[in-house]
């Protein structure tokens, strides 16, 4: 695959996004917000969902397999790994793999614990997404100065999927997920909570009515665009627009409120 940069045609950029269900619309509409011409296909690997309750050695092969075959099938300019489950296993391995550029989605420790200002931090991600050893390293080399509490949610990313399925989840079930984000300790409270899975910033509002006090909640999202359009930024914008397409993995056809919702993100169903 040429590098993007390199190419002088005028057809809109092909972008893939990726992730193991809907978690990665909340990349996908700051991607296309600043790079509205280009062409999207989704992949949501649905039958693989949840990744992040899964053993890591299986759930890295299933990975590079759902990617090969979305690569050779749609054949990307540029790839967005809407996922930090996935991104923290494979994307070093990906990268090895193909030519095609990855963007990839990691918890925003760095920024975090910049703008703390009790230097309490928490990461809300999924038990494999915090329990990686590349976390782990992100807070040996950003978080030195900071007091950083990693919450594994097994329940959240399944919330989001229900909420937005129409299935509304209760308030009670949501605040038990978050409730160990919420650490005061030595005069110091959690001011800062990081959403280290794509899933998480569809809850956001719920989480703020929850939450036992404020915090403010770093989604990486608008980073992730902005990384995208500087990697396309030699790719003229093209006029002709092409709705963005999604795919399940399951093959499912989303049911009707799913259907409403995806609509609403300007799928072409
Ligand atoms: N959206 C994914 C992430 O960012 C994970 C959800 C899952 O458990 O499949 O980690």
């Amino acid at each position: 695959m040429p590098n993007p940069n390199e190419r002088s045609d005028s057809a809109a950029p092909a972008i893939l996004i990726f992730d193991s269900g809907v978690g990665g619309l909340t990349v996908f509409r700051e991607v296309i917000a600043a790079r509205a011409d280009a062409r999207f296909i989704y992949v949501a690997d649905d039958a693989g969902f949840p990744y992040g309750n899964q053993p890591p050695d299986a759930l890295i092969e299933r990975i590079l397999a759902v990617m090969g075959e979305a690569i050779d099938a749609h054949h990307p300019d540029l790839v967005v790994i809407a996922c930090n489950t996935a991104s923290t296993l494979a994307l070093a391995e990906l990268r090895k793999r193909y030519t095609v550029p990855f963007v990839g989605t990691v918890p925003a420790i760095k920024p975090a614990c910049a703008q703390s200002n009790t230097k309490r931090i928490a990461v809300l991600g999924t038990k494999a997404t915090v329990s990686l050893e590349y976390t782990r390293t992100l807070i040996r080399e950003f978080a030195s100065n900071c007091d950083v509490d990693l919450v594994g949610s097994p329940k959240l990313a399944g919330i989001a999927e229900l909420e937005l399925s129409g299935l509304p989840v209760a308030d009670a079930d949501i605040a038990a997920e978050i409730a160990p984000c919420f650490v005061d300790a030595d005069g110091r409270k959690t001011d800062t909570v990081v959403l280290a899975c794509t899933h998480y910033p569809l809850l956001t509002e719920r989480f703020r009515k929850l939450a036992p006090w404020p915090v403010d909640w770093i989604d990486p999202a608008p980073a992730i665009a902005r990384r995208v359009a500087d990697l396309l930024r030699e790719r003229p914008a093209a006029t002709d627009k092409t709705p963005p397409c999604i795919v399940f993995t399951s093959g499912r056809v989303p049911p009707a409120p799913l259907a409403k919702a995806l609509k609403g993100y300007g799928f072409s169903l």
